[in-house]
């Protein structure tokens, strides 16, 4: 897939402070420890798209996302169709996945009012160097997603990848800051942020990221979970987990689907529950109708401590 392979290239990149790059092999090792993260937090209810949590920045964020993966605009029109008629209402639509214009086509066809619509875009700026360099092209990404999503103002702006150095990032904040104060967009996220690069970012003086998108789930090891969760909560940062069911190995599958059992549920539901139940939301995608509607029916049902337990990682198989 061009967004993964993309992905490790760029975290080739990233400065020693970042998050290591996620590697599959690591993936498939596995769980070490029970994590100690508290409980969710309180949910609002929403009419369409699952319930909405209350971002740092006072805005309400659906906790289900629809993040669309690499393919063409056609299909792009396609799976954002299927999804908005399968109740989604929170879309990330990555410029990494090369489809703005198909996902905002489908977005204006639906006839669904646009406020009942929660759309973030992303920006790759992480290869320019130095405050100006980066600033600049933090602009040039914001202007892209604006015409190319063409969907009015946006709810929220993503870094995809942070910049090289300190200097670098307070550029590309800087440029997603300009977006809002323009009126392009309401909240501004990013992605794949360590804690030290979100610290420059929170020193810059400027508005405080609301969501670090990042890969969370259960599959990955369970102090790399525990230690994502802590550090962006004690920021006050929302955690959006990327790829929460791709990195479903053997173990964490049959664990899951374990557990599923007990609940009458999948093991892709029982994975994206545990997400919520840590207190994170998730982006996820599929090509099916079925599979669409099951990520987004997880709200009927709450996971046991004991089953939480289980699946922090310290009985599984791996
Ligand atoms: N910020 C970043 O650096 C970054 C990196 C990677 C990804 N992302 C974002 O995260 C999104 C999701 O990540 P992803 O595409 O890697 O993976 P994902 O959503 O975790 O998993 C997708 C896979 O799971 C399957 N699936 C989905 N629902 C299922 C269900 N209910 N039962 C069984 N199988 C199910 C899909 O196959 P079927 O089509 O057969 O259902 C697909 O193969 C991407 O589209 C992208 O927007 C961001």
């Amino acid at each position: 897939m061009r967004l993964l392979s993309t992905l490790a290239l760029l975290s080739a990149a990233l400065p020693a402070t970042a998050l290591a790059p996620v590697e599959r092999r690591t993936l498939l090792k596995g769980a070490a420890a029970a994590s100690t993260i508290s409980a969710a937090p309180a949910l609002a209810k929403g009419s369409a798209g699952g319930p909405s949590v209350k971002l740092c920045d006072g805005t309400q964020f659906p906790v289900v996302s629809f993040g669309l993966q690499v393919y063409d605009d056609e299909a792009a029109y396609k799976y954002t169709t299927l999804a908005l008629e399968c109740g989604y209402r929170n879309f990330f639509a990555s410029v990494l996945a090369g489809n703005q214009k198909g996902f905002g086509k489908a977005v204006r066809a639906s006839g669904i009012p646009r406020d009942e619509l929660y759309i973030c875009g992303s920006v790759l700026s992480n290869r320019a160097r130095g405050e100006e360099a980066a600033f600049q092209s933090t602009g040039r990404g914001c202007d892209a997603n604006f015409r190319d999503l063409n969907v009015g103002k946006l709810d929220m702006i993503m870094l995809d990848y942070p910049g090289p150095d300190a200097e670098s990032i307070q550029g590309q904040w800087r440029g997603l800051e300009a977006m809002r104060k323009d009126g392009g967009v309401t909240s501004l996220a990013v992605s794949n942020f360590s804690p030290a690069q979100l610290d420059v970012v929170l020193k810059s003086g400027g508005g405080r990221p609301t969501v670090n998108q990042l890969p969370l789930g259960v599959g990955y090891k369970t102090k790399q979970n525990a230690e994502l969760l802590r550090e962006n909560k004690k920021r006050n940062v929302l955690v959006q987990a990327w790829s929460p069911l791709r990195v479903l190995n053997s173990g964490a599958l049959s664990a899951c689907a374990a557990v599923g059992k007990q609940y009458g549920k999948t093991p892709q539901q029982i994975a994206l529950k545990w997400i919520l139940a840590k207190g994170a939301t998730y982006t996820c995608q599929t090509t099916s109708r079925q599979h669409f509607q099951e990520d987004i029916d997880v709200f009927d049902f709450e996971l046991s401590a004991k089953d939480l337990a289980f699946l922090d990682g310290e009985n599984l198989v791996l």
